[in-house]
């Protein structure tokens, strides 16, 4: 297959745990699957070729190169539209058997420098996925110094937050932090580096982007909007990349296992009727699959099927959705 106009300067994402995302979503002949992380399209392409149809969607529109290669090759049984999870049921177009999210940033997003999301890269400090609205440069440059640090330790778990705001608002006062180079520079020179450790820069990039791109409103939406969507017996499966998100994850598909133990001096709840069944054991990738793609590391894929109890109104509560004060 040619490579799609404006995927060349950059190599094509390479789909995290293939194999055990598509074993989750199974059987997948003549099934409708939702890919709610279209990206490079590497899962939509799986699918496909398993014999299922597939409604991909992305909020990202740089990749519409990749959705009208693939539209291409399969004009009846794929559909691409452009948007973020928390539209999914408008966008669906009707209940699905499958529906798949694999979450955080795609190497076409990551590798561009243009698009700010890497310490490693000289670019704008931007980090939009869709391309609109506060970019991370707007947040560093104009959060009081307690709602940065706020956001530094709950979106990122960032033991030196304080002292990150601290120097990000002297910084500041000079001049605004306008790139990504210099954001890294500055964090390096605040807490410093230590030697085979990952680059100081890390947590603060992560809190940032999930910030910008609102990622735990929006994971809350697209779970509840896949168990509205799911058919009895319909197979949802969730690729996370750090241990907030698949916190959530874990949470929403087994609420009663993750509740606090009730006191039993309280009322007692009722146990209500579960959504999820069939909630697999958490899968990490093969040491060869890090091998081969570094980049998989962290993934963790969790899998349940739905069962036929109503689905649940929308509820962060119970989740452990970190709070920001100060962050979208
Ligand atoms: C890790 S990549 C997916 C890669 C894909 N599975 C593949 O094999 O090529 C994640 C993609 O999901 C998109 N995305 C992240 N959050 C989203 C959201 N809330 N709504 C829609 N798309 C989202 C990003 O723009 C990115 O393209």
């Amino acid at each position: 297959m040619s490579k799609p106009e404006g995927s060349e300067q950059t190599a094509p994402h390479i789909p995290v745990l293939l194999a055990e995302v598509l074993a989750a979503l199974s059987p997948l002949e003549g099934a409708r699957i939702l890919d709610g992380t279209f990206g490079a399209g590497g899962y939509s392409r799986a699918l496909l070729e398993a014999g299922a149809s597939v409604v991909a969607l992305d909020r990202d529109p740089r990749v519409a190169p990749f959705a009208a290669a693939l539209k291409s090759e399969f004009p009846s049984r794929f559909s691409f539209v452009a948007g973020a999870f928390a539209e999914l049921d408008e966008l669906a177009g009707g209940p699905v058997d499958g529906v798949v999210l694999d979450l955080g940033v795609s190497s076409m997003q990551l590798d561009e420098p243009g698009r700010g999301f890497s310490f490693m890269r000289e670019g704008p400090l931007d980090m939009r996925m869709a391309g609109e609205g506060d970019t991370a440069a707007d947040l560093v440059n104009t959060l009081a110094e307690a709602d940065l640090a706020a956001l530094l330790f709950a979106y990122g778990e960032e033991r030196k937050s304080r002292r990150i705001a601290h120097s990000i608002v002297a910084a500041r006062a000079a001049h605004p932090i306008a790139t990504t180079a210099e954001l890294a520079r500055l964090i390096e020179k605040a807490i410093g580096r230590k030697p085979g450790e990952a680059h100081p820069a890390t947590r603060s990039f992560q809190a940032l982007r999930i910030a910008v791109n609102d990622e735990f409103g929006q994971l809350v939406e697209g779970l509840f909007a896949a168990e509205r969507l799911l058919t009895e017996g319909g197979r949802l499966a969730v690729v996370t990349f750090h241990s907030l998100e698949d916190r959530i994850v874990k949470r929403f598909l087994d609420p009663e296992k993750s509740a606090a133990p009730q006191s039993r001096h309280l009322p007692q709840v009722v146990a209500e009727a579960a959504r999820w069944v069939e909630i697999a054991k958490a899968r990490k990738p093969s040491a060869a699959e890090i091998a081969s793609n570094p980049r998989s590391r962290s993934a963790i894929l969790r899998g349940a099927r739905r069962s036929a109890a109503a689905a649940r109104p929308v509820n962060r509560a119970g989740l452990g959705v970190p709070n920001a004060r100060g962050a979208a």
